[in-house]
């Protein structure tokens, strides 16, 4: 198992392009389920979430086909209509070929997912819209099995599907489902992530019909078939913000290449409450710290609120920040995990419910720390990157499934990590 090793207190300058987005590569990549024709993808960042996707799709039946800079997706031939277990374990947003399975060729069989363990994080939502568009669904063995056979044509039926909390891949799964049913679906309180938006212009451009994303209220008109189409993967939010807080803590001066500042607004505007200098300039974010910041309150919801896979990150951030301050998680339970790795190193932070209260001193130290989820595992390579010393990060798999060359990106810019393999 690999783990990093880390010398601190290094500060960062220079310039990073940032990746296409993790969270919108792989639904994206599903949609593919939804077509017969060739989908070609620029921009798909090389990450052990994106391999797990492929051997899904591959297992499926598709046929997929790699160069350097883009990859070809084919589904013309399906050869099974099922998501074993050992496929989708690692991996929650496996639960999305349910959508498009079940949608194009009426049937489906998924094992329930796994995933980062950060809280319950349950599907019955994206379980009930389906219900709600006909389909009969019921849980055996771990497995969701959907059939909507019995329905004419075997098509799934349009309806307004309320979704009483808003979740991502729910709004995705449900979104890809009606773009091939019968009539118009409704989602309503629907997930305005730019992520979802990504996946809708990809859908729309294969000839989906849908209104209204990156609103709570998205209307899909079903169509017969899709067709195949070209498109490119947004950037990276969560990357991009993690390179910036990075610099905010250690000082020094890097530009992010190939990012869209409107969609990471909230986090800008928190490095900027904090005390880094922040410039933007088309498809650039430039920052600037000396490295002395202020502690910053926030709270995680949904978009275009903070985004909860940045909490980590920003509670490394404010553990060397003047101040006392308190981060509130209300997307997920249990996500605190890292703030015991984080004490470990010096920090001061007491748990109480969902709120994280941390007094601020500089005086993060190296120490033997352990990944436990992805932004956690981020939250730690931030809190290395600052500390006095020595930091080794173990079970560093959980920052390979969303972080594409993270070290050399990191040591492009100053840092020192080297991986080494016990
Ligand atoms: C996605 C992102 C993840 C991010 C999260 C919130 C992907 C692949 N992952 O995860 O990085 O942290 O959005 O921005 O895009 N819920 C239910 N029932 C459901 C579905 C969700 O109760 O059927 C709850 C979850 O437990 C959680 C909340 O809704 O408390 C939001 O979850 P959701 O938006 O679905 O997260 P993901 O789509 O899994």
């Amino acid at each position: 198992m690999d783990s990093l090793i880390i010398q601190g207190q290094r500060k960062l300058f220079g310039d990073v392009l940032i990746s296409g987005a993790k969270n919108a590569a792989l639904p994206i990549l599903i949609s593919s389920l939804l077509t017969p024709g060739k989908l070609v993808l620029k921009n798909v960042p090389k990450l052990f979430d994106i391999q797990t996707t492929e051997k899904l799709l591959h297992f499926l039946g598709v046929e997929i086909n790699k160069d350097e800079s883009s990859i070809e997706l084919n589904a013309k031939l399906i050869n099974h209509i099922d998501a074993p277990y050992d496929l989708v374990k690692t991996m929650r947003a496996s639960i999305l070929v349910l959508g498009p399975l079940l949608s194009r060729f009426s049937k489906a069989r998924v094992s329930l997912p796994g995933g980062c363990a950060i809280g319950s994080r349950p599907v019955d939502i994206h379980i009930r819209g389906f219900e709600a568009m006909g389909a009969r669904i019921n849980i055996d063995q771990g497995y969701i099995n959907a059939s909507s056979e019995h329905l004419p044509d075997g098509r799934l039926i349009g309806t307004t599907i309320n979704m009483d909390q808003v979740t991502v891949t729910g709004t995705e799964n449900l979104m890809m489902a009606a773009t091939l049913a019968r009539g118009e679906t409704i989602l309503d309180n629907a997930a305005k992530e730019p992520e979802v938006v990504d996946l809708g212009n990809c859908l729309i451009k294969m000839g989906a019909k849908i209104l209204g994303l990156g609103t709570k209220k998205i209307t899909i008109t079903g169509v017969e078939s899709l067709s195949g189409t070209k498109h490119a993967v947004m950037f990276d939010r969560i990357e991009a913000g993690t390179y910036l807080v990075a610099t905010a803590m250690t000082g020094g001066e890097i530009c992010c290449h190939g990012v869209d500042a409107d969609k990471i607004e909230a986090i800008i505007l928190k490095l900027k409450e904090a005390g880094a200098e922040i410039k933007i300039n088309d498809e650039k974010i430039t920052i600037k710290s000396d490295g002395h910041l202020k502690a910053i309150n926030l709270t995680t919801s949904p978009y275009p609120g903070f985004p909860t896979d940045m909490q980590a990150q920003f509670m490394a951030m404010n553990t060397i920040a003047k101040g006392t301050s308190e981060i509130t998680e209300t997307i997920f339970e249990n996500r605190f995990m890292h703030v015991q790795e984080l004490v470990r190193m010096g920090a001061n932070i007491d748990i109480k419910k969902n709120t994280a209260i941390i007094r601020g001193d500089d005086k993060l130290s190296g120490a033997n720390v352990m990944a436990t989820d992805l932004r956690a595992s981020a939250s730690l390579v931030l809190a290395a990157l600052s500390a006095k010393g020595e930091t080794k990060i173990e079970r560093i798999y959980h920052l390979d499934r969303g972080y594409e060359m993270l070290e050399e990106k990191f040591n492009q810019i100053g840092a020192k990590i080297k991986r080494v393999n016990q």
